[in-house]
């Protein structure tokens, strides 16, 4: 028998289409991805030159368990620099990537009879690192109607005496929504007054399309410094995602706390990844503003390739590489059901995989990711056309030939 925590939890949903769409190329399937989480460029040049130049220097052992004390000083820079919040060099940790740093987050502050509240839709670690703290994830809605704004009354009205802590993740995966500093000012002055701790997942913070303030950390540190912890990570902004190097900041204790978890678990993030991440902190940031760019131009053709024909709805997403689009107007009964039925019939019969909204605990929904060529993003657009207008007729389309 297996522990009972491991009831409460699944794989990643986000995994399984990767897996199912990876299966089908190996049968040599031209599958068009569009479920990927994680950014198409390569790793900067001079990221990956530095990883090498610390292989050749064998800075290949053991490093501290929070990481190496220049990055950590790097990381505290960045935060000073970009949002003008003060971090000591012992208030970082590094960690496996942003996941790890969450997951010491919420094994050092939640516990057993604690409610945690965070937003649907959203990322589902979120809320299984949530009950494998032993804790209960309590979700508030946003809203397609309302453009998946996060606002802050729906927080406000969850709390509860059992309430420990609140984690917002903005931009938001999947919606790309931001939360904006105004809402969360009204959750932090709540929070501070009853003592919640507020967690913030800036995974893509650097990958906001449009110049609108997210001076969250600022917000943050401004009314509750001693109970607030910010997670960030290089995976997303430096296409970094397999090198595994995020961080977590916050009050000492916390950091402690968190370090002391991941001595007994990972010890410290990977020194070669350590070295390349201090790179992409330090050197240039264009290669950051040309991927950017270059989201930007993807999300704006893929959403309007997909909305043209007036079937599918979608909030242009304010961040990250995703859209969100509701597909429940071509869900029907007699018909395809669920948008997790959709998402199953557009890989067995288009061979475009996709992530069914079910995985972001929003049904209706589809996660596409603009994470892959303008071209892939056509064809895969076309070939959605093709599967809805087969379905207006009344026909499924039979799957392409291999
Ligand atoms: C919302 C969100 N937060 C954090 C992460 C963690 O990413 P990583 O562990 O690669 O830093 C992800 C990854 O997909 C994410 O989507």
């Amino acid at each position: 028998m297996l522990a009972e925590r491991t009831t409460r939890v699944g794989a990643s949903p986000t995994m399984q289409v990767l897996l199912e769409a990876d299966r089908l190329r190996r049968q040599g399937v031209d599958v068009v991805d569009l479920g990927a989480g994680e950014p198409d460029f390569p790793t900067p040049a001079h990221v990956k030159a530095a990883g090498r130049a610390a292989i050749d220097a064998d800075f290949t052992k053991y490093t501290a368990t929070a990481g190496i004390p220049e990055l950590r000083q790097a990381i505290a820079a960045r935060y000073r620099e970009e949002y003008g919040v003060d971090y000591a060099d012992s208030e970082v940790v590094v960690c496996a990537g942003g996941k790890q740093a969450l997951y010491n987050v919420a094994m050092a502050l939640f516990g057993a009879g604690d409610e945690v509240i965070t937003h649907a839709p959203g990322w589902p670690t979120i809320s299984d690192q949530v009950k494998l703290a032993d804790a209960t994830p309590v979700h508030v809605r946003s809203y397609a109607e309302d453009g998946f704004a996060l606002r802050a009354e729906p927080f406000l009205a969850a709390i509860t005496p059992a309430t420990r802590g609140i984690i917002i993740n903005s931009p938001c995966n999947p919606t790309g929504a931001l939360m904006s500093e105004g809402e969360l000012a009204k959750i932090a002055d709540e929070a501070a007054k009853r003592g919640l701790w507020i967690v913030l997942d800036l995974c893509y913070e650097n990958l906001i399309h449009d110049p609108v303030p997210h001076n969250l950390p600022k917000v943050l540190t401004d009314r509750m410094r001693d109970r607030a912890v910010i997670a960030g990570s290089a995976s997303k902004a430096y296409s970094m995602t397999g090198w595994r190097c995020g961080w977590a900041m916050g009050p000492k204790p916390v950091i402690a706390a968190c370090t002391a978890i991941q001595s007994h678990s990972t010890s410290n993030a990977c020194s070669i990844s350590q070295r390349a991440a201090l790179a992409a902190l330090e050197g240039p940031q264009d290669c950051v503003a040309e991927m950017l760019a270059e989201y930007r131009r993807r999300r704006d053709v893929i959403c309007d390739l997909l909305t043209a024909s007036g079937r599918i709805r979608c909030v242009k997403p304010s961040g990250g590489f995703v859209l969100f689009p509701d597909v429940s107007d071509v869900l029907s009964p007699g018909g395809i059901r669920t948008s997790a039925e959709l998402a199953h019939a557009l890989l067995t019969d288009v061979h475009v995989a996709l992530t069914a909204g079910e995985a972001f605990d929003a049904p209706g929904f589809v996660r596409i990711s603009y994470a892959t060529s303008l071209e892939r993003l056509r064809e895969g657009a076309a070939r959605i056309e093709r599967f809805l207008d087969a379905l207006a007729r009344g026909e499924r389309i039979r799957p392409l030939s291999s």
